[in-house]
């Protein structure tokens, strides 16, 4: 790998732990996103001597992409972690437009774009490492969370396919499909009420060092611990109509908590913040289905 690894989405959950792994083997890390650029630079830059560097833009745009992509050409970078994204969650037909829209342009458009503009350069040079962030969501189609699923589905299959085309360039495409991780991403899309909301989740850093794993391995996919296999093994074998449905359940609005969480009021989970969507920390007293997305 490259001293210098690109992380989109790097100012919070599994784009930040993705990069303080990167700071963690000693690579450095350029973190891109639209907020928060700063204070993940700072905390990244803690006890380390690598370079880590920031980019505030906004990768929904073409001039956001460009601006990266100038930026990642002039630092030399040849790894690439494609891995910033949003969710929609809702009815399709209530959802605001300019929403599902602004969701296609930086979960799809983006990468496209992005990856148009840097794989030639990788390709000339003979190396370079992709890592696209998927999801389990793109295993079924997901109702409630459907631009979504679909975004997901695309970037895997997006990825599988450059990968084949890059065969024997020297440069790998690995796609990582993480099953539901405890970042603010549900808080952000409002699913702390849905079933997957109030699931247990993924550690970040588990998920980051399986990637990062993956993508130094120069692996095609990876799906980071048991419940993201689990919804692999189970997608693989479901008709499409069942695994719609099944799908569908974990978008829908959750039941109250189980009664082995009876101590904690209902208000206790209206109130749920960004590190507390998981359930990860808590006892595990009964069996869950396994989720993502
Ligand atoms: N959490 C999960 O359960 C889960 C499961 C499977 C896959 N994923 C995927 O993992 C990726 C990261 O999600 P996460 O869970 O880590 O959520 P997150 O904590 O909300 O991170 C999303 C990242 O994307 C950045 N971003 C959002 N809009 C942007 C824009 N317009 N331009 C540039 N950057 C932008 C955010 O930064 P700012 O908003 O500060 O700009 C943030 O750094 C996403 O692609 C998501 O689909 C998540």
């Amino acid at each position: 790998m490259n001293e210098i690894a690109l992380v989109t989405g790097g100012s919070s959950g599994i784009g930040l732990a993705i990069a303080r792994e990167f700071v963690r083997r000693g690579h450095g890390v350029l973190v891109v996103a639209e907020r928060g650029v700063d204070e993940a630079v700072r905390q990244l830059r803690k006890n380390t001597d690598v370079p880590v560097l920031g980019l505030q833009t906004d990768l929904a745009v073409p001039a956001g992409v460009e601006e990266t992509a100038a930026r990642a050409r002039r630092l030399g970078i040849r790894t690439f972690v494609l891995n910033a994204g949003v969710g929609v969650h809702g009815p399709f037909a209530h959802s605001p437009l300019r929403d599902e829209l602004r969701l296609v342009d930086l979960n799809v458009r983006s990468v496209v774009h992005l990856a148009h503009l840097v794989v030639p350069g990788l390709v000339a040079g003979g190396d370079g490492r992709l890592l696209v962030t998927s999801s389990i969501a793109a295993a079924m189609p997901a109702p409630l969370f459907g631009t979504y699923g679909a975004s997901k589905a695309f970037l895997r299959s997006f990825a599988w396919s450059l990968r084949h085309e890059l065969a024997g360039t020297g440069v790998t495409v690995t796609t990582v499909l993480p099953a539901a991780t405890r970042t603010p991403f549900f808080r952000a899309a409002e699913m702390q009420r849905t079933h997957i909301g109030r699931a247990p989740k993924s550690r970040p850093a588990m998920v980051a060092r399986r990637a990062v794993d993956a993508l130094h391995d120069g692996r095609a996919e990876v799906a980071p611990g048991v419940q993201a296999r689990a919804m692999v093994a189970i997608a693989r074998v479901l008709p499409q109509s069942v695994r719609t449905a099944f799908h569908g359940w974990f978008y829908a609005p959750g039941t109250p908590p189980p009664a082995a969480d009876a101590s904690r009021t209902d208000t206790s989970v209206v109130r749920l913040g960004a590190d507390d969507v998981s359930l990860d920390a808590r006892p595990r007293r009964r069996r869950r289905p396994p989720c993502e997305p």
